[in-house]
């Protein structure tokens, strides 16, 4: 008799961004006439830049050429791709590693939600509160999360450190002591990131706790201001205690043809195993599990640091930074509060006369048909608070913006 993994039966609900697809299609079955604009899921609306497209072409023609065709991709990323993401990303901020450093996948999402394969089912996880689910729905899949308490909408063995406005977005340490830490920097949902003062008081808490941080840096790209770290490796002793998950969707508009990499340095061992280095486990579980991202794709990822690349996608990334201002400025202007959007992609504001998140997300569909993120998708300190991504197209965000403000 075969038997489920009760552990899914544990999960609230669906994943959020289907269960927001699922509202909004509803509500367009019943308003068909409605013009609808989308701000919720991050997903950009920005084409392949040229330099990527071009570089794709040629792939696809090495691929239809049995002199220059391509198998199965070596399962850790081909090494043109690994090194130039060492020498553009890593290098020139003064951050040494070695290829086999460097993992490419088909998205951080996924090495996100795959990572919890090579830690021990009791480790105590931490997570930021709001935090983006698919940290804690990967570990509550993994029976690491304890019960989902209804009434707190939380797991009962989850740390989770709240980042509201009140703290101006800076998690505190927690009391009790945590083995995985969670940190998403520039942070989705929030748009805010950590100084690197503040990341450092974090990798020195990790190392003295002997903790592992889980950092996602999906929205490197969008930091503008000077003292935020693009890599956690900027901090002392992070190759020691920290693993970076990088992805190429919002830098350079691959959410569809996905492409990410995890950096896992070799000087992090196992404090239960001094001899074994993380980098093995998860070299073995890739290996086993993956066969590797497309050639074509690994080529259009190298093409995003060429020098037409990088001037292509730092143009898109502008493009959506003006509407992040665009966001921010008329909100404001209109008595919101409004947070974020100036080192990420996102713009976190509070709900109007504190209505709920999805009270919030219903009167903005029905009155403005606009769609957002209700902030207690993200977790229990979310409620009150509403996600708006800058990833539109500038004239959507501009009349979704004029119909907020108008409602
Ligand atoms: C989001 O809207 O939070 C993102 O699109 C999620 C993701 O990148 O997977």
């Amino acid at each position: 008799m075969f038997k489920i993994n009760e552990n899914f039966l544990k999960l609230p609900g669906s994943y959020l961004f289907s269960t927001i697809a699922k509202k909004v299609a509803e509500y367009k079955k019943n308003n068909p006439d409605r013009d609808i604009i989308s701000l919720g899921i991050g997903d950009v609306t920005q084409p392949l830049a040229p330099a990527i497209v071009e570089a794709m072409h040629r792939a696809v023609d090495e691929m239809g050429d049995e002199r220059t065709f391509h198998g199965y991709s070596p399962d850790l990323g081909y090494e043109f791709l690994r090194q130039t993401i060492i020498d553009n990303d890593y290098q020139s901020r003064g951050v040494s590693l070695e290829v086999d450093e460097v993992f490419i996948s088909d998205g951080a999402k996924s090495d996100c939600g795959n990572i919890v394969d090579i830690f021990a089912t009791d480790n105590l996880i931490a997570v930021t509160d709001p935090v983006y689910p698919v940290y804690v729905d990967s570990n509550a899949m993994a029976g690491k999360t304890g019960d989902y308490d209804r009434n707190s909408e939380s797991w009962t063995r989850v740390i989770y450190m709240p980042c509201t406005a009140e703290n101006d977005f800076v998690p505190a340490f927690p009391k009790q002591v945590p083995d995985i830490i969670y940190i998403c920097c520039p942070n989705n949902p929030t748009g805010t990131a950590l100084k690197k003062k503040d990341l450092q008081a974090w990798v020195d808490y990790a190392l003295e706790n002997q903790a592992v941080i889980l950092y996602d840096a999906a929205y490197e790209a969008y930091i503008s201001e000077q003292d935020i770290p693009h890599t956690i490796y900027e901090c002392d002793g992070a190759k020691k205690c920290a693993i970076e998950m990088r992805s190429f969707s919002k830098n350079a508009g691959f959410t569809g043809t996905r492409l990410g990499f995890t950096v896992i340095p070799k000087e992090l061992t196992a404090v239960d195993h001094p001899d074994v280095a993380v980098n093995s486990l998860w070299a073995r579980r890739h290996g086993t599990k993956f066969n590797g991202a497309p050639y074509i794709v690994q080529r259009a990822g190298e093409a995003v640091y060429s020098a037409a690349g990088r001037k292509q996608t730092q143009e898109q990334i502008a493009y959506y930074m003006q509407n992040a201002a665009t966001i921010r400025e008329g909100l404001s202007s209109a008595g919101y509060d409004v947070y974020g959007g100036v080192n990420a992609p996102y713009i976190w504001m509070r709900t109007p006369d504190n209505m709920s998140s999805w009270d919030f997300f219903d009167k903005l569909l029905k009155e403005a048909n606009v769609v957002g993120t209700p902030g207690s998708g993200f977790g229990p300190s979310g409620e009150g608070y509403f996600r708006l991504t800058a990833f539109g197209t500038a004239e959507n965000t501009k009349r979704a913006i004029d119909r907020i403000t108008s409602m």
